[in-house]
């Protein structure tokens, strides 16, 4: 199943498209299932009712740790590089991490959790975030990481959909030179979940807090009273694994549910693949575990690969620009993935934090979450991979589960800024608006797949409905990714980007709707309008046209308490990078706002706006250009 040269992918991927359960059978049944499959597929994408490996049964944890407990012991699992880089850092073999798994799973069942039992998990990026993941998955527990970025409001609300009985996370957290009081966020979230029984503390920081009597614990007193025997539970293919809360074009965030053996099997096809991961190999993601590339690529692809995966807490630019390299170097590792943002935020800090550094280690180096802009691939592939190291830029998305369009690593051509290929057993299309499939190639399209994949999402968690209208009802009979792209002569593919009411900062998603949710908490605010802009490090800022309902004396002010309105509704992450104060907003007879226009004015570029006269409030759009920082008079 690894494909090594260009021959191989045509076959693999002929024969994924020909023969598809056969070419998903060989891959799965080399897994450890504790009672074999009946059927590799079973599909409708009208309902939608995807189902991969009926009837099988397995524990993925069992793939993840006592697979390899059997056959490397002593090999290293997990490296975790605390945030000051003098401090000790842990290196766990698998018979440790499988160890402190059982040792933990144990610890949730006697905090009453049981199997489909939903847990929340709001920690900073210390190994025993995995370690809970891990449990969950062990006991047949529903984990619902929660990025602790995450304001207190934002983190209830996903404990409350998902009516989480237990919450795991840590006394603070440290990040670069800040100290986070993640418990007292969570002591704020949770005092507004009546479904929370009880709440594990894990002691990073060492800060004070306050213990809740019979709801809070310590999580190395728990681990005390436990031993390290916990047989895996036996799960159905399509049970739960985990949700992950995503955002679409409504302010409601939508949890995302993965199931057992699908995700499985995907995460570890794509991993090995990707990233030609060879045995003694170290392998670092860069990314936080609260978001999906962090499930997939830090816990499960690389463990149900037997690899050693690298977790860092701290940030890329303290204590200097210089600390993704020095973790590189200082643990050899040869895969290296991060987002663009990472990169265009260090490529501006210039060549010296680099040039301290050998990175002789890197084989294959990767990007994903967002478009990388060619200046950014190449000083990526210029200073950081030298020439040398293939750049894979990896399409994917929450939903998804796993990679999908990704170059393979001295297998597939590379193209500056394009992701290029679909994995074999990924069937992408473009459509046209009327939902017609364009064949050729050197064109432009909505992205969408016309075939399930092992790990695409099988429902939003208590909202079937709406996983049917969002992304099975637009076209039918196909996924609709919400991307556009472009196919070049080659076949090879290029996102372009999203073609909703989400925008993409930092390899963040979020939805305009619900920036707009928060702002509009505000006591003054009339009404908000929030549009993404191209920024330089972002990829996209945001940029809020606000009504107010009064004259402000201090623009700056006001715009402090809109900023954090923001942070205490959603997080840090969502506060917008530019805001305006209008009068109104352009809108159509029919009410509806014009966001063209405003995303148009938000970039700078106040050419070709269209016919305005028809507005409901043409005289706005004048007001707006003239306000905007951003249009150069
Ligand atoms: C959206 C998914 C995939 C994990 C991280 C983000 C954008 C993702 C790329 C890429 C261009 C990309 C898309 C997608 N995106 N990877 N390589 N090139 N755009 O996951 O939060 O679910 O967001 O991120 O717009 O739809 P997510």
């Amino acid at each position: 199943m690894r494909i090594r040269n260009w021959d191989e992918y045509q076959e693999s991927y002929k024969l994924s498209v020909e023969q598809p359960e056969k070419f998903w059978d060989n891959i799965a049944k080399t897994f450890k299932w504790k009672k074999p499959y009946d059927k590799v597929l079973d599909w409708n994408f009208e309902k939608p009712d995807v189902k991969w490996f009926e009837n099988g049964k397995l524990n993925i944890t069992e793939n993840c740790l006592d697979r390899h407990v059997e056959t490397q012991p002593d090999k290293t699992a997990i490296i975790w590089e605390p945030n000051d880089p003098n401090d000790e850092g842990i290196k766990w073999t698998y018979r440790e991490l499988h160890e402190q798994v059982c040792k933990f799973a144990n610890v949730l069942k006697n905090n009453n959790v049981k199997k489909g039992d939903r847990v929340c998990l709001y920690m900073p990026m210390v190994p025993q975030l995995a370690v809970a993941v891990l449990a969950c998955a062990r006991i047949g527990a529903i984990h619902s990481v929660v990025f602790a970025g995450f304001s207190a409001q934002s983190l209830a609300d996903r404990i409350n959909d998902a009516k989480c009985k237990v919450v795991v996370t840590s006394d603070g957290a440290f990040r670069g030179q800040k100290e986070i009081p993640i418990k007292d966020i969570v002591d704020e979230g949770v005092s507004k979940c009546e479904c929370v029984e009880k709440v594990i503390v894990y002691k990073r920081t060492e800060q004070f807090i306050r213990l809740e009597n019979d709801r809070d614990v310590w999580w190395h007193d728990e681990m005390e009273k436990v031993d390290a025997d916990c047989p895996a539970e036996e799960m159905d293919s399509e049970d739960m694994l985990f949700i992950l809360y995503t955002s679409g074009s409504t302010g409601k965030p939508k949890g995302v549910v993965h199931t057992c053996g699908g995700y499985m099997v995907y995460t570890y096809y794509s991993f090995v693949n990707v990233f030609q991961y060879e045995e003694n190999d170290v392998y670092w993601c860069t990314a936080d575990i609260g978001w999906i590339t962090g499930h997939s690529y830090i816990v499960y692809g690389p463990l149900l690969a037997g690899a050693t995966t690298l977790m860092f807490e701290g940030v890329p630019t303290w204590p200097d620009a210089g600390r993704f390299w020095d973790i590189c170097d200082k643990y050899q590792v040869n895969q290296f993935y991060t987002a663009p943002t990472a990169i265009r935020s260090l490529m501006s800090k210039g060549l010296e934090p680099v040039a301290r550094y050998s990175l002789n280690s890197l084989k294959v180096i990767g990007s994903v979450g967002e478009p990388i802009n060619e200046e950014a691939w190449r000083w990526y592939n210029t200073y950081i991979g030298k020439e040398k190291c293939p750049l894979v830029d990896t399409w994917w998305q929450t939903e998804t589960g796993g990679i999908l369009i990704s170059p393979i690593p001295d297998v597939t051509e590379l193209r500056p800024t394009y992701a290029t290929y679909p994995l074999p057993g990924v069937q992408p299309v473009l459509l046209d608006k009327d939902g017609n499939e364009i064949k050729e190639n050197n064109v432009e399209g909505l992205l969408c797949m016309k075939y399930p994949w092992p790990s695409i999402l099988r429902t939003l968690y208590g909202d079937h409905e709406r996983c049917r209208t969002v992304y099975f009802s637009t076209f039918k009979n196909h996924y609709f990714t919400g991307d556009g792209a472009r196919r070049d002569a080659k076949g090879r593919y290029r996102i372009i980007g999203r073609v909703d009411d989400v925008i993409n900062v930092s390899g963040h998603r979020m939805g305009t709707a619900e920036v707009e949710n928060a702002i509009n908490e505000h006591p003054w605010v009339v009404e908000s309008a929030v549009v993404g802009f191209p920024h330089d490090i972002k990829g996209q800022g945001i940029y809020a046209y606000i009504i107010c309902d009064r004259h402000v004396h201090s623009e700056q002010a006001f715009k402090d308490e809109i900023n954090e309105t923001v942070r205490k509704e959603i997080g840090p992450i969502a506060k917008p990078d530019i805001i305006q104060v209008v009068s109104g907003l352009p809108k159509t007879r029919s009410g509806k706002i014009m966001r063209r226009i405003l995303r148009k004015v938000a970039s700078g570029d106040i050419s070709n706006l269209g016919d305005t006269s028809t507005l409901l409030n043409p005289d706005v759009v004048e007001e707006i250009i003239e306000n905007s920082p951003m249009v150069k008079k």
